[in-house]
């Protein structure tokens, strides 16, 4: 079963085609990847899956259920969580006080009433403690490396238990230990029933972490299949270095 598909979707931005009759499937269960140069919409394709962008034409469906053009809370409340290619922690607050944030934000959506205060402090913190960051937990979180940020983004989206997780250059800027806690921490939720869309440019860690890849080029999907696969696609070689 797909969990998430998108059907001929296009955005453009003034004369910027930044899709162009994209369609991608995403299978339940799945650690899928999507790759491209810079510029071939993979940021955009998120945007428009969760909310944060309009479409101009085609369809963008979660689990059975319409969601296009939806709003991102909306999205977010059905169970799509995602991050960001920059991420969008609160700089000034503390680390903990950022999961906080993330539970009030879940609480208002109405799926938290069966917490107790305390009982979603300790969660933060496991939370923390999953994604490798709990002893920084007091420091404000501007003062997080840039991979420390990426890994407390990731541990803010998981505190509402999402079903699909879209990840935005989670290993960009990360360093190497981290990136290994990193990848251990999806598959593990991914064992957990999680299925995750990975935008990577790193491609060690898409090409060992991803069961399906698919390669973005000018808006839309040129090739897609396992990653031994598309990594000898010659025209994915060419989409490369062409750009
Ligand atoms: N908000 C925006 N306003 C104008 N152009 C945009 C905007 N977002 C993306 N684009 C353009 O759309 C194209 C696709 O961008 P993006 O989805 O960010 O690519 P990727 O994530 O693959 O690098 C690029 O040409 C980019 O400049
Ligand atoms: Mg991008």
């Amino acid at each position: 079963m797909n969990v998430l598909e998108v059907a001929n979707v296009s955005k453009s931005y003034g004369g910027i085609v930044a899709l162009n009759g994209c369609s991608l499937n995403v299978a339940e269960g799945q650690i899928a990847g999507l790759i491209g140069p810079n510029g071939s919409g993979k940021t955009t394709l998120f945007n428009v899956m969760t909310g944060y962008e309009k479409v101009d034409g085609g369809t963008v469906t979660f689990a059975g259920r319409p969601i296009t053009n939806a709003k991102p809370d909306t999205i977010f409340g059905m169970g799509v969580g995602r991050t960001f290619q920059l991420t969008r922690i609160f700089p000034r607050l503390t680390v903990i006080e950022n999961m906080h944030v993330a539970v009030q934000r879940q609480g208002m959506l109405g799926l938290l009433s069966r917490w107790s205060s305390s009982g979603e402090h300790q969660r933060a913190l496991e939370l923390l403690d999953f994604v490798g960051i709990s002893r920084l937990k007091s420091l404000p979180a501007g003062n997080l490396s840039y991979g420390q940020k990426k890994l407390l983004e990731f541990a803010f989206i998981l505190i509402a238990n999402p079903k699909v997780i879209l990840l935005d250059e989670p290993a960009g800027g990360v360093n190497p230990a981290m990136i290994n806690v990193l990848a251990g921490r999806i598959r593990e939720l991914n064992r957990q029933g999680i299925t995750f869309l990975v935008v990577e440019h790193n491609m060690e860690f898409v090409m060992n972490l991803c069961h399906h890849v698919t390669v973005m080029h000018r808006g839309t999907p040129i090739a897609a299949g396992r990653p031994a696969e598309v990594r000898q696609n010659p025209a994915v070689l060419e989409a490369y270095l062409g750009d």
